[in-house]
């Protein structure tokens, strides 16, 4: 038995046991741990061997390169436990791998996906099903989920914008906080908690055209107000790790990028996680044409600042001959050896490396699991439209069912769900008969338009309610679309209904924005439901009975047509804020008025949503604000005090939203910002005041030369419904003293 080193030792701190660890360790046990390979079949023997000699730090848990598109393709934990064993027990140093694998949103039991939670606007929903994610995650023998995503996408036509939480920077970096925490835990060594990892470092929303993997064009300005923020939120987080994009922006291959992966995330930020590539990304710095060959690959990625590679086996493969010849320090690979085996140490691996089969089945699914995740697809829906109070419907209502996705089981758990199961799934036409089946006079046939027109125009019911939207497989990686219209034959079924007498409630499925500008004309209702997991279709036929109460918002800004895009609320106010009519407003709105052929403004703005009852906002008010920024910037908030009423009969949640316009700056800057927002539960007839303190960061922005600053002057700002409400209340802050006229 080798005697206990330092590195052996539980209740040695992490960086002496690191230190303890490196100084036995040879280069090329070093360079194997900069490794991570896949458990595609073709290499699981090779993986033995690697692991075996301690050349090999990782494994990604995933059949191919496109994990999240994939069906099923569950953890072999025989397999897993045997290699790990060949790695804890036969290597010379017994270093455990780390299994990573894409637990994005959900495990066995499937939460909404990531723009769903993020339409909650409820960080609570994100952290608890995270922390489901991990309890089943970590069970399964994953030490190390590739999640939360904090890119923001601010054009839908890209797939992966399901994954994110969304176009605006404060709500991304709010959930991606509330996912770190969820996942992490206090102590990600404990039961139940695995590593997160942020991604996809930096700027991959942005690709144009929304086409995948496509080259973005960020200016240093937007890049640090807009794509940064989040990041920077997750690191200060203390998120284990972060994942490099794909893309290149401005020139660099994200990557390739010293000025990315070192300068900022380093000396600017101080983080100290490791950095994992994007699948492959290292050894496709080539393919940009940023490398020779993979060679000079691994040298540009392994010195920009990418610590392990995922996948592209270039680091494996080249590292020691760079080593010897100079091109990569050994102080460079000691770095990044260090942040790998701390992650290691962190997450416990050297004192439970194996998994527990038992205790894996054991824990998914379980009735506390799927009842939180029901009630988090709940709290994401948006409802749209609610004429005349269509919703919710009574118990007497005569509904007759329909639309494509009634009897759709997959497209319910969304884009990555690598361990979700369809067919554990229940689908709309099951939930509606065990829920209320007295309710359903007719069903639909999903499959055929025409019949559904004749069975339509045939049926006694009073409703008819049609689910509609995308498919899952329209979203996530490497699904871009060129439309975001509803596919053929959705708005004719909504048409047909109402041209025959009928209350319409559409029920739309996305994974994105998507352009509902046919369809709202012919709906009494519009529910957005997202892709929200398991449970997607007990919750909505609650919601449609009032069970559950939707005050979702959305993440994303819904355009009138494609061609809008990209469109989000926060755009800048550009030099001629008046419309075609020459009309000025202080409100930009008329910034977006450009178009000959469509109004520019959005069908339905960020943070739009609607409630079944009537909390109205009134006396939006500034309690108190500091006189100059030094005040602000020691600490005396701004306080903003509105007071919420119900006047509906029954208690319900709103959403206060507080947007921020500083009017007068170094560099342009958007008409509103998020700042702050609270979902607010206010029961029936009650009357409360809701108080929102703003500090420093709310006003500051990074200007010329990426400098932090906060500018005397005027402050515009709003506690509203939503990102379309004009401002209300104006501060101004003085510069120590001197007034700013
Ligand atoms: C994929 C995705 C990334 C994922 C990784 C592992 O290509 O870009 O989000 O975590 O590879 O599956």
């Amino acid at each position: 038995m080798p005697t206990m080193t330092c590195y052996r030792d539980p209740a040695s701190p992490i960086e002496e046991r690191v230190e303890d660890l490196l100084r036995q360790m040879t280069i090329e046990e070093k360079i194997g741990q900069t490794q991570q390979l896949s458990t595609k079949e073709d290499v699981q023997a090779e993986i033995g061997a690697l692991a075996s000699e301690g050349m090999l730090g990782s494994l990604v848990l995933a059949g191919t390169a496109l994990a999240g598109n994939n069906s099923n393709n569950n953890i072999r934990h025989d397999l897993l436990n045997n290699i790990q064993r060949l790695a804890v027990e036969h290597s010379r140093l017994g270093i455990p791998l780390i299994f990573g694998r894409d637990v994005i949103h959900g495990h066995r039991t499937v939460f909404p996906i990531p723009l769903a939670q993020a339409a909650s606007f409820d960080p609570q929903v994100v952290e608890n099903a995270c922390r489901w994610a991990a309890y089943e995650a970590s069970a399964d023998g994953v030490h190390w989920t590739f999640a939360p995503m904090v890119d923001i996408s601010r054009d839908s036509r890209w797939g992966r914008t399901a994954e994110s939480y969304g176009e605006d920077p404060y709500l991304s970096g709010v959930m991606g906080v509330a996912a770190v925490g969820g996942f992490q835990g206090e102590n990600p060594a404990a039961d139940g908690c695995i590593l997160a990892c942020a991604k996809h470092f930096v700027g991959y929303g942005a690709a144009e055209g929304g086409r995948d993997y496509n080259t973005a064009e960020i200016s240093d300005n937007t890049l640090r107000n807009i794509y940064l923020p989040p990041f920077k939120d997750c690191c200060d987080a203390g998120v284990a790790t972060i994942m490099s994009g794909f893309c290149d922006i401005n020139g660099e291959a994200v990557s390739g990028s010293h000025y990315l992966l070192t300068q900022i995330l380093r000396h600017e930020w101080g983080w100290d996680g490791f950095v994992v590539s994007d699948w492959a990304s290292v050894g496709q710095l080539a393919e940009h044409g940023m490398a020779e060959d993979a060679a000079d690959a691994a040298r540009i990625g392994f010195n920009a600042g990418v610590d392990m590679d995922m996948s592209a086996d270039v680091y494996r493969k080249h590292l020691r001959k760079l080593i010897e010849s100079g091109r990569v320090s050994e102080d460079r690979l000691n770095e990044a050896v260090r942040r790998i085996l701390s992650a290691k140490f962190r997450k416990g691996l050297f004192e439970h490396p194996y998994i527990d089969i038992e205790k894996s089945h054991a824990a998914m699914r379980s009735p506390v699991a799927l009842a939180d995740a029901e009630r988090a697809a709940a709290r994401g829906f948006v409802l749209l439209k609610n004429k005349d109070n269509a919703l919710p419907l009574s118990k007497e209502s005569r509904v007759g069912i329909g639309g494509p996705m009634l009897d759709d089981r997959r497209t319910l758990l969304g884009c990555w769900t690598l361990d979700g199961d369809p067919q554990e799934t229940t689908n709309f036409r099951e939930a509606w008969d065990e829920i209320a089946p007295e309710m359903v006079v007719a069903r639909f046939n999903p499959a055929l338009v025409d019949q559904s027109l004749l069975q339509i125009c045939n049926t006694r019911a009073d409703t008819i309610v049609l689910f509609l939207g995308e498919d899952q497989a329209m979203t996530g990686e490497d699904n871009a679309v060129v439309s975001l219209d509803l596919a053929p034959g959705q708005v004719e079924l909504a048409r047909a209904a109402k041209q025959w007498g009928k209350k319409v409630v559409a029920i739309v499925q996305c994974g994105r924005a998507l352009v509902l500008t046919n369809l709202e004309p012919w709906c009494d209702a519009i529910l957005v439901c997202w892709h929200a997991g398991s449970q997607t279709a007990p919750a909505v036929v609650k919601t449609l009975l009032g069970e559950y109460r939707p005050s979702g918002r959305l993440p994303v800004t819904f355009p009138r047509h494609t061609g809008q895009l990209p469109l989000h609320y926060n755009y800048k106010p550009t030099g001629r804020h008046y419309g075609k009519g020459g009309v000025r407003d202080t409100d930009f709105r008329s910034s977006l008025e450009r178009y000959n052929d469509c109004p520019g403004q959005p069908l339905y703005p960020f943070g739009f949503g609607l409630g079944y009852g009537q909390i109205q906002m009134e006396n939006v008010r500034i309690e108190s604000s500091p006189k100059t920024v030094a005040a602000l910037e020691a600490g005396e908030p701004v306080v903003l005090a509105v007071d919420l009423i119900n006047t509906g009969d029954r208690a319900d949640e709103t959403v206060p939203q507080v947007y921020v316009r500083d009017c007068v700056s170094e560099t342009t800057r958007p008409v509103r910002e998020l700042k702050a927002f609270r979902r607010i539960a206010v029961d029936a007839g009650q009357r409360r005041t809701e108080r929102f303190e703003l500090n420093a960061r709310a006003f500051g922005y990074y200007g010329r030369n990426g400098s932090w600053r906060v500018d005397p002057g005027r402050f515009l700002l709003s506690v509203a419904a939503h990102s379309g409400t004009p401002f209300q209340l104006e501060i101004t802050l003085e510069q120590d003293g001197v007034s700013v006229s």
